[in-house]
């Protein structure tokens, strides 16, 4: 019987690759040129899975394509919003993702910019090697004390709640959140968790406000300029969810005018563009989109893609199909 053919629309880890290539016939990315719309509707017109990343817009047009061949798109992510779930459902296609195997990584993190934005970790390594450190002194680059402080978590899945572990039991951090579908009483009981209505009333009690809700229509803009204005002046804001969770211009109006004290943000809306002002801002810490770029993860996360296809095509249900 033939391979089935695969086409993937970005460089994947080696080991993916090589896995990929014994089990399908696959045509990988090895230049790691984006995709155009044409190219992709090109892949969905002559592959029996095609696999995007997180970064390529799969969208009701793209998926209209006359001549579909494609029946799964195995995408390389845990987020999906990037994807057009109804257009998907409407040409009857499979669509899964990769949960789970990058929830430790992407809530370290989610950590490391709540400390790097704390204790002004960026704007210390920029001091040291822009040759500006004249020496220790007692009032030199003070930042906010994290330990013991409030987190607060919008949205409570998995990453939220790996951060919450990391928070509460290596920082002694108090846990409050907000989430429609909350967690099992013994998930929030073994973090001393207490829930909140909504949220703002997170937002007024939090010491640092991290976010973990899907990006997509429900979720844009959700921090705007109203509930920005309800944080703490001395408070943090966290994003390694989505970038269009968050307002920018809102926040960094904040940040200019002191309405909160600093942010730290993992992703951007319309990325890879970064607006120009937070580019000269030194209380938001920006880093380029890499929740789960370790090398374990990322081999994970492909290794995902692949059980995935493999179950499509055996004729069983993937593991994580969305729809
Ligand atoms: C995802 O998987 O959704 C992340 O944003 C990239 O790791």
């Amino acid at each position: 019987m033939s391979k089935p053919k695969v086409i993937v629309s970005r460089k994947w880890p080696e080991e993916v690759e090589s896995r990929m290539q014994e089990l399908f016939d696959v045509q990988l990315n090895e230049t790691d040129t984006p995709m155009t719309a044409a190219q992709m509707q090109a892949a969905l017109q002559s592959a029996d899975a095609f696999c995007p990343t997180v970064s390529d817009n799969v969208s009701a047009e793209v998926l209209s394509v006359h001549n579909l061949k494609t029946r799964i798109i195995g995408s390389y992510g845990v987020g999906f919003n990037h994807i057009d779930l109804d257009a998907a459902k409407a040409h009857a296609l499979a669509v899964t993702n990769t949960p789970a195997v990058l929830t430790d990584c992407t809530a370290d993190l989610a950590m490391t910019l709540l400390l790097m934005s704390a204790r002004r970790a960026g704007e210390g390594e920029r001091h040291v090697r822009n040759k500006e450190w004249r020496g220790w002194r007692p009032t030199h680059m003070m930042g906010a004390k994290v330990t013991g402080k409030t987190l607060g978590l919008i949205g409570m899945g998995r990453i939220a709640r790996a951060m919450a572990r990391r928070a509460f039991h290596g920082f002694g951090m108090k846990i409050i959140f907000t989430d429609p579908y909350p967690p099992p009483a013994e998930v929030v009981d073994s973090l001393q968790a207490e829930a909140r209505a909504s949220i703002e009333e997170v937002l007024r009690e939090a010491d640092f406000v991290s976010l973990h809700c899907p990006g997509g229509k429900e979720t844009w803009h959700l921090i705007n300029a109203e509930r920005l204005a309800l944080m703490k002046p001395g408070a943090f804001l966290i994003n390694s969810a989505r970038g269009d969770v968050i307002d920018q211009t809102a926040l960094i109006e904040a940040l200019d005018q002191g309405v909160i004290a600093g942010a730290g943000l993992d992703v951007y809306e319309g990325e890879p563009a970064v607006p120009a002002p937070l580019l000269t801002m030194q209380n938001v810490v920006l880093l380029p989109h890499l929740g789960s770029a370790s090398r374990e993860t990322r081999v994970a996360m492909g290794m995902r893609v692949v059980e995935n296809l493999q179950a499509f095509f055996n004729g069983e249900e993937p593991r994580d199909r969305v729809v």
